[in-house]
């Protein structure tokens, strides 16, 4: 049944970072090409003006440009900068809420967007339930979403105060990146892989999310998260259950969301000796960093899951930042032959499948063909069945214009950000110091340790021009 779209946007922590680097993009994008019309209320507490705030999206969208390396579309920026209105107030007050319902005017079924932390999550949404803002309406709250199972729990049953769940929209903005929806159509629009992809032709799986920058400007907020929290219970932890999930029987979110709840619940909850942890040298001199700090910022695990189809097949995921490119890519080694007839294999593995999920968007396949010549010798090859070099909408552009719609297909359940939790719940307590590596380095030496196979870690490469 469709549901009816959101009359208004209103967004909390309007004048903070996200809303700088992706939300003021997202919404002028949305607005010039798929006709955005909604009055956007962003609230915030900060004492600023709405001339400032729309400097600040100003200021956004100059940078945006930069990044591309085009000039500032000046008509565009003008209708966006049209539907700004500006509601500064203490979030504690209920007189900020006032002010908002006041604001919303006609509006009836506004979709709220919480960019803050989550510990102001319940005060937001009574006060919006308190001032008659939350009847009809939406809620859109970001990550962290919690910090551990526990408080996952507590948060949810606060939302649930006031939101019945399909009202609730939880971020994850990995969901919304085109490759990553990639992997679900491949697999299940596709009958070939059903066959092989289990424990009787995959060997492993390895998930690598590099990342060669660092945390400068946000010391304060990584050292209170670090990798697990950052980018292992949410981004990673969702690229495997598309990647390992059982067949949808349809393609409604209720479907989708059953299977990845059952593949959430079957991987086997972490322990300490499955992990390694290990932090760059420098961070600690980093500013809201502890002198002491053993907060990780690369982390390098192995993960089994718990059903008949991958009984046995390790998952090696790691994530890192100051590594020696920034990429997502995910590989599934294939086992290799059972015996070897022409000749001697000598690259270890030459069958695989391999999706790469950011900067640019890759679905290929490795294989061996015959070189030319008398005899039976061969070379590794590369089927590539998808080359874009970017994406055409961003993932908040996409996710957001979700939310407005009432389309939660692209966003995580209570059920299963709980379970995403549970995974990583005995890990979250360092048992062991982290191990410290050189920035530009693959991380600490110990991680290679995580990975059974001679072969080690892919480690992912840059990635040649597409094929013409
Ligand atoms: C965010 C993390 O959720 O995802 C960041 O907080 C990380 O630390 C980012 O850099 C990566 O996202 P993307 O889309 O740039 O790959």
């Amino acid at each position: 049944m469709p549901t009816p779209r959101s009359d208004a946007l209103v967004f909390f922590g309007a004048t903070g970072d996200l809303a700088f680097k992706k939300i003021f993009p997202a919404l002028q994008t949305m607005i010039t090409r798929d006709g955005l019309d909604l009055p956007i209320i962003c609230i915030a507490y900060s004492h600023w003006t709405l001339e400032q705030l729309r400097q600040r999206a100003r200021d956004s969208l100059e940078q945006a440009a930069r990044d591309k390396g085009v000039a500032m579309d000046e008509a565009a920026f003008a209708r966006l900068s049209d539907r700004l209105q500006y509601v500064d107030g203490d979030y504690n007050d209920p007189a900020t809420f006032t002010r908002l319902k006041q604001a919303l005017g006609e509006a009836r079924r506004p979709l709220h967007y919480l960019a803050i932390p989550p510990s102001l999550f319940g005060v937001v949404a009574r006060g919006l339930r308190d001032a008659g803002c939350a009847d009809e309406a939406r809620i859109v709250v970001e990550k962290p979403f919690g910090r551990d199972l526990a408080t996952a729990r507590q948060l949810n049953a606060t939302l649930h105060e006031v939101f019945p769940e399909p009202s609730i929209f939880r971020i994850d903005h990995y969901l919304g990146k085109e490759p990553v929806q990639n992997l679900l159509y491949f697999r299940f629009a596709n009958t070939v892989f059903e066959p092989v992809w289990n424990h009787h032709y995959v060997d492993s799986v390895q998930i690598t999310m590099a990342e060669q920058f660092g945390v400068d400007g946000r010391g304060a907020f990584y050292e209170s998260v670090g990798a697990i929290r950052d980018v292992l219970q949410n981004h990673l932890l969702q690229v495997t259950s598309l990647l390992a999930m059982d067949a949808p029987v349809g393609n409604d979110p209720a479907a989708i969301n059953a299977e990845k709840l059952r593949l959430f619940r079957a991987m086997r909850p972490l322990g300490p000796a499955d992990v390694v942890r290990g932090q760059f040298a420098g961070y600690r001199d980093i500013d809201g960093v502890a002198p002491d700090s053993d907060m990780e910022t690369f982390v390098a695990l192995r993960l089994y899951i718990d059903t008949w189809r991958w009984s046995g097949v390790p998952f090696y995921i790691r994530a890192g930042k100051c590594l020696p490119i920034t990429t997502t890519e995910v590989m599934v080694d294939m086992k290799t032959p059972p015996m070897s007839v022409f000749d001697t294999i000598e690259a270890p593995q030459s069958n695989y499948f391999r999706f790469r999920l950011s900067p640019e968007v890759v679905i290929a396949e490795g294989a061996r063909v015959k070189t030319p010549g008398e005899a039976m010798r061969g070379e590794p090859v590369e089927l590539v069945a998808r080359h874009d070099s970017a994406p055409e909408k961003s993932p908040y552009e996409r996710l957001l214009g979700d939310a407005i719609r009432g389309d939660n297909s692209l966003f995580t359940s209570d059920e299963c950000v709980e379970a995403a939790w549970a995974v990583v719940d005995r890990v979250l307590n360092h048992a062991s110091p982290v191990a410290i590596y050189e920035p530009g380095s693959w991380g600490p030496a110990a991680a290679a340790d995580v990975v059974a196979s001679p072969e080690g870690w892919h480690d992912p490469q840059a990635e040649p021009d597409a094929p013409c």
